[in-house]
């Protein structure tokens, strides 16, 4: 086994393109490029983000090893997204992946992009404890909404998840109805700073035992708008604030219930959060206050970890090349990647 270990990260699975390099558990870059050409059609269009992809790929990973300070003969293997995610977008991280294991001859190493949420839990950070095994983590994201129990960097088991929209999709959905941009959950998120969270109701979803559903939350958001613009025009404008605050409560309130429920049926007070949404202030607020209400020990990434970032890719196939599970250069990217593959 060599030491230190350098990884090449890429992680391409939607509307980000992102290169990392990693020292054994240390990020040395993690460059991300958003695509903004998304921002006006109110979510990802599919055949863009490929050609963005294609555009971005060459000149982010080049930069991501120029930052690292790490030549390209020093890269011991390649890890990438192999899904889940938009085939297309998978399609141009994939390829370029394995075009450069390839002609550096090193180990090609498939990431599923859900365990890379997880994982980025233990990137090294001096000032953060990583969480002990087993522990639980609520993973949000803009297709994702699942609750998992971690055994063990590759033993990773859903005991939740979402039956149909993912918790991003319904802060995404909610802030297209209001007219903002794509992805709205960080507008939301600003909004919701200088609103109320009770000035509206919205009925709580939902789903048996751990599992979400938030298909009903958006259309009874829908038709709230839809009444509240009939009786005024200027309805949005004048209740922005107080609309997401109430919004952004209603789903951080539901999910904070769930991880309760998960935390008594399986008695682990070890809690982490993972994903884009985990990013959101109301969320974070939420679990510091569970946390000291249940004794519990709380693990939020910092803020360039929980969106999508190649840095994660890396974590995860780090542990991967320790067990030197390496894949073949005949492997595809699968856009319904299985949680257990
Ligand atoms: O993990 P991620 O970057 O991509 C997926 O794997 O889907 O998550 C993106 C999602 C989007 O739905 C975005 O609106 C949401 O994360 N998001 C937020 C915040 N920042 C990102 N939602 C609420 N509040 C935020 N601050
Ligand atoms: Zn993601």
């Amino acid at each position: 086994m060599p030491s230190p270990i350098f990884l090449l990260a890429i992680e391409s699975s939607c509307d980000e393109t992102s290169a990392a390099v990693s020292r054994d558990d240390s990020i040395l870059s993690n460059l991300i490029a958003t695509q903004k050409i998304h921002e006006t059609f109110g979510g990802v269009v599919p055949e863009l983000a490929s050609r963005a992809h294609q555009l971005n790929i060459l000149p982010i990973v080049s930069e991501a090893l120029r930052v690292a300070k790490v030549k390209k003969n020093d890269l011991h293997g390649i890890a990438f997204t192999r899904g889940p995610g938009l085939m297309g977008s998978l399609m141009v991280g994939a390829s370029f992946a394995k075009s450069l294991a390839a002609s550096f001859s090193i180990p090609l190493i498939e990431v599923n992009h859900m365990h890379a949420h997880v994982l980025a839990h233990f990137i090294r950070n001096e000032e953060k404890e990583v969480p002990p095994f087993p522990f639980l983590c609520l993973t949000v994201s803009g297709g994702h909404t699942q609750i998992v129990l971690v055994h063990a960097p590759d033993n990773l088991e859903i005991i939740g998840e979402t039956l149909d929209d993912a918790a991003g999709e319904a802060f995404d959905k909610t802030a297209k109805i209001l007219g903002l941009p794509y992805p709205g959950g960080p507008l939301i998120d600003r909004h919701a700073e200088h609103g109320k969270p009770f000035a509206f109701h919205f009925k709580s979803p939902h789903a048996p035992g751990l599992h979400f559903s938030f298909s009903g939350l958006k259309t009874s958001i829908m038709y709230f708008i839809r009444d509240g613009l009939k009786a005024d025009p200027d309805f949005i404008n004048k209740n922005i604030a107080d609309i997401c605050a109430s919004v952004q409560h209603t789903i951080v309130h539901y999910l904070m219930d769930k991880l309760i429920q998960a935390s008594d049926k399986y008695h682990i007070k070890h809690i982490a959060i993972a994903g884009g949404v985990s990013a959101n202030s109301g969320l974070r607020n939420a679990l510091q206050e569970l946390a000291k209400q249940k004794n519990w020990t709380i693990y939020i990434p910092p803020f360039e970890y929980c969106t999508d970032n190649a840095g994660m890719i890396a974590i995860a196939g780090y542990y991967k090349y320790l067990n030197r599970n390496f894949s073949d250069l005949s492997i595809a990217p699968l856009a319904g990647l299985p949680f257990v593959s």
